[in-house]
This record gives structure tokens, sequence and C-alpha cells, in this order.
């Protein structure tokens, strides 16, 4: 049986939500943003669930949220870096004494995932060593230059807006990672140009990358009006939980 590992990044300190509590432990609905989807992950097919925080909220994790939740495949809240992808080079390396298959890296900062989208991601990754999730995206693209003029007009049918989990081989990323972990190590490549982890694997391996259907209520807090908007979609996600509850009484 294959292991399959989540990682969940939540070492961000959300400058873009200006809020004095970092967004990923905001009160939703009565409980911590982080807290939805890390319920998912507990109650999914996952068998072991890797958060990331930052070093002073590592006991509020383990106490408020871990422990109160009984999250019990979370084996280990650990430290993460200065910029995402320092977070989840940690992970990677904090996962190199355990047998992992596949990672799961997943964004705190997205509550509204459900099993079905890890489903459809676990059946891509018996045939693929990658897979994310994303959706077609809906406005014309278009590439503006520094000046604010437009440059080009991207084919609006052949982009797509990612989003996370996005899942891989775990040797075949960590291998990705480390490549670029040296480059940028070298001074031959610009941390700045990361912003998934996919790319990572683009830009450092011969391997291709699976897009999986997600949805577009997968939407990442990231500015003060996603709140309202995450309040709306958990409310349902939060009474279906409750109906579950009562049926399990
Ligand atoms: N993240 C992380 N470590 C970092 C930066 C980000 O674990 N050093 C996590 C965030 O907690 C979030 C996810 O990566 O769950 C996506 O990042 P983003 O939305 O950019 O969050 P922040 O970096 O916290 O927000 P901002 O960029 O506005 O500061
Ligand atoms: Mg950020």
């Amino acid at each position: 049986m294959s292991k399959h590992i989540a990682i969940v990044l939540a070492a961000g300190k959300g400058n873009r939500m200006q809020s004095s509590t970092p967004k990923q432990f905001m009160t939703i609905h009565g409980h911590p943003l982080l807290f939805y989807s890390l319920d998912v992950f507990q109650k999914s097919f996952i068998d072991e669930i890797l958060v990331v925080t930052s070093e002073d909220s590592i006991d509020y994790v383990q106490n408020e949220i871990v422990l109160k939740y009984q999250f019990t495949k979370v084996k280990s809240v650990i430290q993460g870096g200065a910029e995402r992808y320092n977070s989840v080079w940690a992970a990677l390396k904090e996962l190199e004494n355990s047998t992992c298959d596949y990672v799961y890296i997943h964004d705190g900062a997205r509550p509204c995932i459900d099993e079905e989208l890890l489903e459809r991601l676990s059946v891509s990754l018996v045939s693929n060593h990658a897979c994310i999730t994303g959706v077609p995206v809906k406005d014309t693209i278009k590439e503006v230059n520094e000046k604010g003029y437009v440059t080009a007009t991207p084919k609006r049918s052949s982009l797509w807006a990612v989003q996370t989990p996005q899942c891989f081989s775990y040797p075949i990323i960590k291998k990705a990672y480390q490549e670029m972990i040296n480059t940028v190590s070298s001074g031959e490549y610009s941390s700045k140009e990361i912003t998934d982890d996919a790319m990572v694997l683009e830009n450092f391996s011969d391997e291709r990358v699976q897009i999986v259907l997600g949805s577009y209520n997968n939407v990442k807090v990231t500015t003060p009006e996603d709140i309202s908007l995450v309040e709306k979609l958990l409310e349902n996600i939060s009474d279906k939980k409750l109906e579950n509850n009562i049926k399990m009484c």
C-alpha cells in the first residue's frame, strides 16, 4: 500500500490580509480557518498530515487545533521558513526518514476542499508522478508591461488558474526542490519567480504535470474581501458536517 502524506502550509504572515491574527487562524463559523482543510484530510484516505507553521504558532496549532479537534493523523507540526517555498522545503526534508510515497502540498489558507477532489487527485497519481488541481479561467488574461500597457493576450482556451492540493511522487518533488535550492544558492535562479510547487518540477525535472479539475469554490483567502466569501461557502459545509455528526450520534 502506498503512503499518502498531506503537507499543510500555515507559516505565512498574511501581509495582504492586514489582520493582527494570521489569516490561517482567523475564526470562521467558530473554528480557525486552518481547521477546515485539516478536517477534510483527517476524514479522507490520507495516511498522515504534516503541518508547517511559524515558530511562535507551533504550540497554538498543537493545542488549539490538533489536540482540540483530535486530528490524530497530524504526526508533526514543524517550523516553516521566510517564503512559501522555504516552508515546503522544510516539510520535504522532515519526511526524509519516513516512508512516504506521495505528498499532497496544500495551502492552509484554502479551507474549501473536499474529499472528492482528493480522490480525483489520487486516481491521477496512479498514472502520473505529478498532478495539480485547477480550473479553466473565465476571464480574458492579458500580459501587461511595467508601464501598464498590454503586451499580449494568451489564448484563453489553454489557460487554467491553478490551486492546491498539488500532488507529487515524494522522491521526484524532493529531488526537483533540491535542484532548485542548489540553483538559488548559486545565484543562477531567483526564488522570487516560484509561485507554486509544480513550477519547481517544470523547471528542474523532465516530469509532466497533469491538471485535475478542481472547483471555483476552492479559493485562497488572501485579502479582506475573501473572508465573507469563504464564510458563505463554508456555511453549507458547516451545515453538512453538523448533519453528519447528528446522524453519527
Ligand atoms: N505560507 C507558508 N510559509 C510562508 C509563506 C506562506 O507556509 N513563508 C503558506 C501560507 O500560510 C498559506 C499558503 O502558504 O497557507 C499560501 O500563501 P499566501 O496566500 O501567499 O499566504 P501569506 O504568505 O501568509 O500571505 P501574504 O503573501 O499576503 O503575506
Ligand atoms: Mg505569500
